[in-house]
C-alpha cells in the first residue's frame, strides 16, 4: 500500500515529503521509497515561524497552525502529482507538523501535574480537507502523556531501515539537532537507545545568519567550515552545555539551544578574532564531539557510523565526524541504499500506517515513556470508514478500510 509522509524539522528550511511502499513482511514491514520531494517555505512564513517560536501569540499559533497546514498539503498534492500518481492510490498521510514547542521537561502546573508539552502545528484537517486523504499527526503528544520525551520517534524507523545481523550501527540524523540511533548488531527493537545529542545546523545556520547580517542562512556544502581552523578552546566550551553531559533519555529543540544561544557562540568567536570560517569549522568539531561522546551511554562498540539529514552534505561537518569517530568507519546513508533526504518523512508514512492499526511505535527504552503507545491523532479523509477495532490496549484507535 503506499503512504505518504511529511516531515519539517528544527531547521525550518522546509517540507519534506516522501512516498512509501509499505508491505508486511514476516518478520518486519518492508518500506520502499517510491518518491520524495522538498518545498523550501517560503522566507516570509520561516522568518513568522521564528518569531512564533521565540515570542508568539495565541492569534499567531492559531494562524500558522492553518498555514502551515496549507503548506504541507501543497507538498503532499505536488508530489503525488510529480510520482504520476493521483490521491486515489494514497491510502493515508502521516504528518509531524512543524514544532513550535518542544519542553519534555517542563515545569508542572500547580495542582495540574506533568509539564511535559510538545506541539507541533500544520492542521491535520487541512490536509485531510485538501487531499482528500486520511491524515494522521500528533505523533508526540501520547508519548508525552505516557510520561515520555515525545522523541526521539524515527528509531522505529531505523531499526526497519538499518538493522544490521553483524555489524553494530550508529545512526546519526545531522537536522537541526543532531540525533544518534544504537543499533546492536543482530538486536531487536527492545536494544535499540537513541537520543538527541545537542544542536547541529540550527547552531552553524544560526552562526552564518549572525556573521552576514541575515544575508546567508546555510554554509553551503560546508565549503566556509572545510576552510577554517579549530579554536579548541571555542569548541570545548561548547561541549559545557548541560544538555551535552545530561544522561539519556533526552530531546532537545530551539527552546534550549535558541537565538541567545547562537549569538553568543559567535560573540564569542569574534571576542577571540575568529574569521567566519574558523568559526564553522569550530562548531562542526563541538558538534561531532557531542556525537563522539554519546558513546559513553552505549552498551557496546560501533563498527559503522552511518549518516543522514541536511547536515551530511556538509563537508566539513562530515570531516570533523570522521575525525572524531576513527577508527569507525563513517558513511553516509546513501552508501547502504537509503536516501538520507528522505528518512523522517519516510518515518512518518509508516507511523501513519502503525496508527491505524493499533500498533505502538515509541520505544519506551527511548523516549522513557511508562509504556508502549499507539501514536497519532486521526483526521479521516474522504473515503474513510472509521470502524473502531477495540484493541484492549488502544480502544479509541481505528483501522481505516
Ligand atoms: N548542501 C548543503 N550544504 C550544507 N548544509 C546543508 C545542505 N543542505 C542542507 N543543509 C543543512 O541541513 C539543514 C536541513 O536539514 P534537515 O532537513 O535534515 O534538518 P531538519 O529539517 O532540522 O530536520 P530534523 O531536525 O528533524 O532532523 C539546512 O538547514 C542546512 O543547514
Ligand atoms: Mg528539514
Amino acid at each position: 500500500m503506499k503512504c505518504l509522509g511529511l516531515m519539517s524539522g528544527t531547521s525550518l528550511d522546509g517540507v519534506d515529503c516522501a512516498i512509501v511502499e509499505i508491505r508486511p513482511g514476516r518478520a518486519a514491514l518492508r518500506v520502499t521509497l517510491l518518491a520524495c520531494r522538498t518545498r523550501p517555505y517560503p522566507p516570509a512564513l520561516r522568518r513568522r515561524l521564528l518569531a512564533l517560536i521565540r515570542s508568539g501569540t495565541t492569534e499567531e499559533v492559531c494562524r500558522l497552525h492553518v498555514a502551515v497546514g496549507e503548506v504541507f498539503a501543497g507538498a503532499a498534492c505536488r508530489t503525488i502529482r510529480q510520482a504520476k500518481l493521483s490521491t486515489g492510490d494514497i491510502e493515508i498521510i502521516g504528518s509531524h507538523g512543524q514544532t513550535v514547542w518542544h519542553r519534555p521537561r517542563g515545569r508542572a502546573l500547580p495542582g495540574v501535574g506533568a509539564g511535559r508539552a510538545s506541539l507541533q502545528i500544520g492542521d491535520p484537517s487541512v490536509i485531510a480537507e485538501r487531499t482528500g486523504i486520511t491524515t494522521v499527526a500528533d505523533f508526540r503528544a501520547r508519548d508525552a502523556a505516557a510520561g515520555g520525551e515525545g522523541a526521539p520517534l524515527t528509531p522505529y524507523v531505523h531499526h526497519l531501515l538499518f538493522q544490521s545481523r553483524r555489524a553494530s550501527r550508529l545512526i546519526v540524523n545531522l537536522g537541526g539537532i543532531a540525533n544518534v540511533t544504537y543499533l546492536p548488531g543482530g538486536g531487536g527493537l527492545k536494544d535499540v537507545l537513541a537520543f538527541d545529542t545537542g544542536p547541529c545546523n540550527l547552531l552553524l545556520d544560526g552562526v552564518m545568519a549572525a556573521a552576514t547580517n541575515g544575508r546567508r542562512l546555510m554554509d553551503r556544502h560546508g565549503l566556509l567550515a572545510a576552510r577554517g581552523r579549530v579554536c579548541d578552546p571555542l569548541m570545548r566550551e561548547l561541549l559545557t552545555h548541560a544538555f551535552v553531559s545530561r544522561r539519556p533519555p533526552k530531546s532537545t529543540g530551539r527552546e534550549e539551544f535558541d537565538e541567545r544561544y547562537v549569538r553568543d557562540v559567535w560573540r564569542r568567536a569574534k571576542r577571540r578574532r575568529l574569521s567566519l570560517a574558523d568559526a564553522l569549522a569550530s562548531s562542526c568539531d563541538g558538534i561531532a564531539h557531542m556525537i563522539h561522546r554519546s558513546r559513553r551511554w552505549l552498551p557496546g562498540p560501533v563498527d559503522e557510523v552511518i549518516v543522514g539529514g541536511g547536515g551530511a552534505r556538509n563537508r566539513g561537518l562530515m570531516t570533523a565526524l570522521r575525525r572524531r569517530c576513527a577508527p569507525s568507519c563513517v558513511m553516509s546513508m546513501e552508501r547502504v541504499g537509503v536516501n538520507g533526504k528522505a528518512v523522517e518523512a519516510m518515518a512518518f508514512a509508516v507511523f501513519a500506517y502503525q496508527a491505524v492499526r493499533g500498533v505502538p511505535v515509541n520505544l519506551p527504552a527511548v523516549t522513557g515513556a511508562r509504556a508502549p503507545v499507539v501514536l497519532g491523532t486521526i483526521a479521516p479523509g474522504r473515503r474513510a470508514t472509521l470502524r473502531v477495532t477495540g484493541r484492549a490496549s488502544s480502544p479509541s484507535v481505528g483501522s481505516v478500510r
